[in-house]
């Protein structure tokens, strides 16, 4: 195709650098590029470029936000349970991101991460499904939020391992969207000859993404009314919290936050603040130093409540967010970034190269009439993965996941749990009454523990 006609799809001329290897590109290349270009939202486009103008996000006046409660009621538990038991809770796990900072090549998910077994964070998260099914008596509702870079290997990974146990009925998967990235001087750039550098949109429209895909239709008409959300590389998230769900539709919320004390000030968790009165979240990466480091009177963190994005959301919340199209704000991070070189090969950049901009999944709060938040233990809930080496690397999450397996076993044995590693298999964490008569008084004898080999 003459170049000339590919100007017709780039509304903006200074955008044209793209094209600057349509001569060396076969008819086929030259499609998948001009695909590429009709998808892009040149609005949006607009908007991404604007904001690279725009002053240093600053938020508005904040307060600390104290209106939390303490989790351990067992009246939430045993209502939340009971709620689960009628099919009334489904969970949305968000894997659409890109693990750069783990260095992974592909979806994070397939991270094996168990101490003995090394299962893979997809099959400790469905494997919690199905053990929090059989607790239930009937099979839960799983959706798996991936995005165009690893959609189709996500989807084959579940399949290769037969869903891990889970009837492939209980599992849906929707695909989020990307952005396109743009250059130090706000263009867009090649990231191989005939494509444009793009990156997932962050995890912000989560739940408009989840209801246009029908999943909300298809769960609505099963009677499921609340949708538990969590992150896929935090494999102490609990994908059917009867505690959340109970406290949850007892408040009556729109959203309840999952939250825990923030470590210390540099850690890279959002806190959740009061701002202009309203309950938000600021993201680690906006909050300034010196809130970072604010403390109270008695020496804690002045913003110390950390949202680990595990949220409680009502159905109705969230079809309201998508019939009215609620916009989100975008954010942006300086990042590097895969580029085609000169001589049209694609390289990794040694150092941060490019605009992202995502949206974050807590924006959302904005639109909620009512906003709750339950404090957990931290050891409870939160074992991030996120780094190759160090911090919330695959050492600490191990050491973090032998710790709860070990509370978890004392709870149900009522007996000093091994001191050499172990591991636990999900039943343990959804016991059904069978499974705490057998074990009550036992102590395991291997290293993997399932839930019928005392
Ligand atoms: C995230 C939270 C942060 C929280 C922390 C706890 C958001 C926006 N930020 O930060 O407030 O304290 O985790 O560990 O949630 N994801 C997508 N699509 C994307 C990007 C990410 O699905 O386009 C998913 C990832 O697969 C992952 C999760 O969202 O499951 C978090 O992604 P990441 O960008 O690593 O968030 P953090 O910066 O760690």
């Amino acid at each position: 195709m003459p170049i000339e006609l590919v100007y017709h799809f780039l509304p903006q001329e200074k955008e044209t650098q793209v094209l600057r290897f349509w001569s060396t590109l076969t008819p086929e290349e030259q499609q998948q590029l001009i695909s590429q270009i009709e998808k892009i939202d040149f609005n949006l486009l607009q908007l991404q470029k604007q904001l690279l103008q725009a002053s240093p996000s600053r938020y508005s006046p904040i307060e600390p936000f104290m209106d939390f409660s303490f989790s351990g009621q067992t009246d939430n538990f045993l209502a939340g349970k009971q709620l689960i038991r009628e099919g009334r809770m489904g969970c949305l796990v968000l894997a659409g991101g890109q693990g750069t900072r783990l260095r992974v090549d592909g979806p994070k998910g397939r991270f094996p991460v168990s101490l003995i077994k090394k299962k893979s964070l997809f099959q400790l998260c469905a494997e919690k499904v199905l053990a929090a099914g059989k607790q239930a008596g009937r099979p839960l509702a799983l959706a798996v939020m991936t995005s165009p870079e690893n959609d189709a290997i996500t989807k084959g990974f579940f399949a290769e391992n037969q869903f891990f146990g889970l009837d492939p009925a209980q599992v849906s998967f929707f695909c989020q969207g990307m952005l396109p990235l743009l250059d130090a001087q706000g263009h867009l750039f090649l990231e191989s000859r005939n494509r444009i550098a793009e990156g997932p949109y962050g995890n912000g429209k989560a739940l408009h993404d989840f209801f246009q895909s029908g999943i909300w239709q298809k769960w609505s008409q099963q009677g499921i009314r609340y949708v538990n959300t969590v992150l896929i590389d935090n494999p102490l998230a609990d994908p059917f919290d009867a505690e959340l769900l109970g406290f949850h539709a007892g408040q009556n919320a729109d959203v309840t936050l999952k939250c825990t004390e923030k470590g210390k000030p540099q850690e890279k968790v959002g806190v959740v603040v009061k701002e202009n009165g309203h309950c938000s979240v600021i993201e680690y990466s906006e909050l300034s130093e010196e809130d970072k480091h604010a403390l109270q009177p008695n020496g804690r963190l002045k913003y110390c409540c950390a949202s680990l994005s595990l949220f409680c959301f009502s159905m109705d919340f969230i079809q309201r967010l998508a019939a009215e199209q609620t916009p989100l704000p975008l954010h942006k991070a300086w990042k590097a970034a895969k580029f085609v070189n000169e001589e049209g090969v694609t390289q990794l950049s040694a150092t941060p190269i490019a605009w992202k901009f995502e949206m974050f999944i807590f924006d959302v709060l904005r639109y909620a009439n009512k906003v709750s938040a339950l404090l957990f233990p931290r050891e409870e809930i939160f074992a991030p993965l996120k780094n190759y080496t160090g911090e919330d690397s695959i050492e600490t999450v191990q050491q973090a996941l032998l710790k709860r397996d070990r509370q978890i076993l004392r709870a149900i044995t009522g007996e000093e749990p091994p001191s050499t590693p172990f591991e636990l298999a999900a039943d343990f964490y959804y016991p059904t009454p069978e499974l705490i008569a057998r074990w009550k008084g036992r102590v395991p004898t291997t290293s993997y523990v399932e839930a019928d080999n005392p």
